[in-house]
């Protein structure tokens, strides 16, 4: 008999220790939900959209409400979710006025022909499916105006700095249902003060998400524009699909980001058996799992 996995992560950047806390407790929360769907039976897919969901509506977390704000003091942000089973995904970025984007993506991928939307058409698309939308103000919390207000203060900003100094981090679940099937997904604000327009890895296919029942589902976090040039999520798959079990496939993934691009990030991996991986060369990566055994870890 096979038995229900799920894991999430918060983001992998230098947590402080103030706020270890309340991502454990977000994570927490979220593994729990998406558990929760599938002890009763349901499908990797539902379960990974409403931990993501969880993590987007906790202002915690770099994804929904609470997202970072970009270099014109607006939200855009970036979510994929897919399915491993048939490799169908969906995928949303720079999409504004949107508390839950991932399941804005989802309906990309269950009521379009397409795969992915981006910016108005993604809004339109929203609009036109009677999808729920918000004013930007719901989606800025006060922590976010001060940091926006900060940056503008300083002379030069790199997004380099996001991962290893005091920042916020993406949100992402991977899951394996009753029936073996395997389901990623991610969500994210994106990184501080980034250009309108700009799109990182987590709506990109095999760099922030990848899943697939033949090797294993994957969520990444990180530094955007790293990951994307080695399409990270999809290059963990690859090791898996070399016979690497899913704690090594995530190291040599994240040493690979490191080694070959000096990028910054972290993973979270089921496997096709329902084994658990995950890594990151930040200080830190918020985590939570239930693994096999139905026993929740939750690690920083
Ligand atoms: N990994 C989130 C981003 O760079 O947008």
């Amino acid at each position: 008999m096979i038995s229900p996995v799920i894991v999430v992560h918060g983001g992998a950047w230098d947590i402080p220790n103030e706020l270890v806390k309340g991502h454990l407790k977000g994570c927490r929360e979220a593994a729990l939900k998406g558990m929760e769907i599938l002890k009763r039976g349901g499908k990797a897919l539902d379960a990974v959209e409403s931990s993501v969901n969880s993590m987007e509506d906790n202002d915690v977390f770099d994804a929904g409400v609470g997202s970072f704000l970009n270099a014109e003091g607006e939200v855009e942000m970036d979510a994929i979710i897919m399915d491993g089973g048939t490799l169908e995904f969906g995928a949303v970025a720079a999409v504004k006025n949107i508390k839950n984007p991932i399941s804005l993506a989802r309906a990309v991928m269950e009521k379009t022909e397409h795969v992915m939307l981006v910016g108005e058409g993604a809004n339109k698309f929203a609009v036109k499916i009677g999808f729920k939308t918000c004013r930007t103000e719901d989606l800025i919390v006060r922590r976010e105006l001060e940091r926006f207000k900060e940056i503008k203060k300083k002379l030069k900003f790199e997004t380099r700095e996001v991962f290893t100094d005091e920042h916020l981090g993406t949100v992402g679940a991977v899951a394996m249902d009753l029936n073996g099937n395997l389901a990623a997904g991610t969500s994210t604000g994106g990184v501080p003060n980034k250009m309108p327009g700009r799109v990182g890895d987590t709506a990109i296919v095999g760099c922030g998400a990848y899943a697939d029942n033949c090797s294993g589902a994957v969520s990444t976090t990180g530094w955007g524009e790293s990951i994307m040039k080695v399409t990270l999520a999809k290059t963990t798959c690859m090791f898996l699909e070399e016979g690497f079990n899913a704690q090594e496939a995530a190291e040599k993934a994240v040493k690979h980001l490191e080694k070959r691009v000096g990028g910054y990030g972290g993973v979270i991996v089921v496997d096709s058996k329902g084994n658990i991986g995950l890594a990151y060369n930040t200080p830190r990566m918020a985590y939570a799992y239930i693994d096999g055994e139905g026993k929740l870890h939750l690690g920083v």
